[in-house]
């Protein structure tokens, strides 16, 4: 399993895989909120992109058999504060290590780049993957609070 380090421009080439995070959270917050998350993966891609124009990014795929199964993205912000941007294994390659990979490679980066902090946002009702933060010594840091319905209807 190799893990590449690949141009933010070539964003693209994860697009399947972030289809599917889309899905696994907008299946949690339908679950626990009542409604989908809506987001596409057009707005995405741009938001990345921008992204890579304010802050200094590292994106990472990992490849089996030139098929991407996984990847993560990090950046550093203009405050010097680090973010695990985005993060995903494909099902049927999870639990073999690769997670671990990623992070552990995103978060010497920016370690090594002396951020003043490391954060991350997850899902509240994603407790597997708030699972696997922990072992990386990831705490929730506060209650952000999200109105469901935005609009009175
Ligand atoms: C979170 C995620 C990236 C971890 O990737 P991974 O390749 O499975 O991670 P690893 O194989 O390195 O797992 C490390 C440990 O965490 C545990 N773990 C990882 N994901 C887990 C899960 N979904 N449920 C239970 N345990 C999990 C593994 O069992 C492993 O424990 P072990 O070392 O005792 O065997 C992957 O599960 C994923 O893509 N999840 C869905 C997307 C998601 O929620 N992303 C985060 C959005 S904020």
């Amino acid at each position: 399993m190799d893990l590449i380090a690949t141009d933010i421009a070539d964003i693209g080439i994860i697009e399947p895989l972030w289809q599917k995070l889309h899905e696994h959270n907008s299946a949690l917050h339908k679950k626990y909120f009542g409604r989908e998350l809506k987001e596409t993966w057009t707005r995405k891609n741009r938001e990345f992109v921008a992204r890579a124009q304010e802050c200094r990014t590292k994106f990472h795929v990992v490849k089996s058999d030139d098929w991407v199964v996984g990847y993560c993205v990090s950046a550093i912000n203009k405050y010097g504060q680090g973010e695990i941007v985005s993060i995903y294994v494909l099902p049927e390659f999870r639990g073999k290590g690769i997670g671990t990979r990623l992070m552990d490679e995103h978060l010497r980066w920016l370690r090594e780049n002396q951020v003043t902090s490391i954060f991350l946002f997850v899902h509240p009702c994603n407790i597997d993957a708030i699972r696997f933060y922990w072992r990386f010594s990831f705490f929730a840091s506060g209650p952000l609070m999200e109105l469901c319905k935005v609009k009175d209807s």
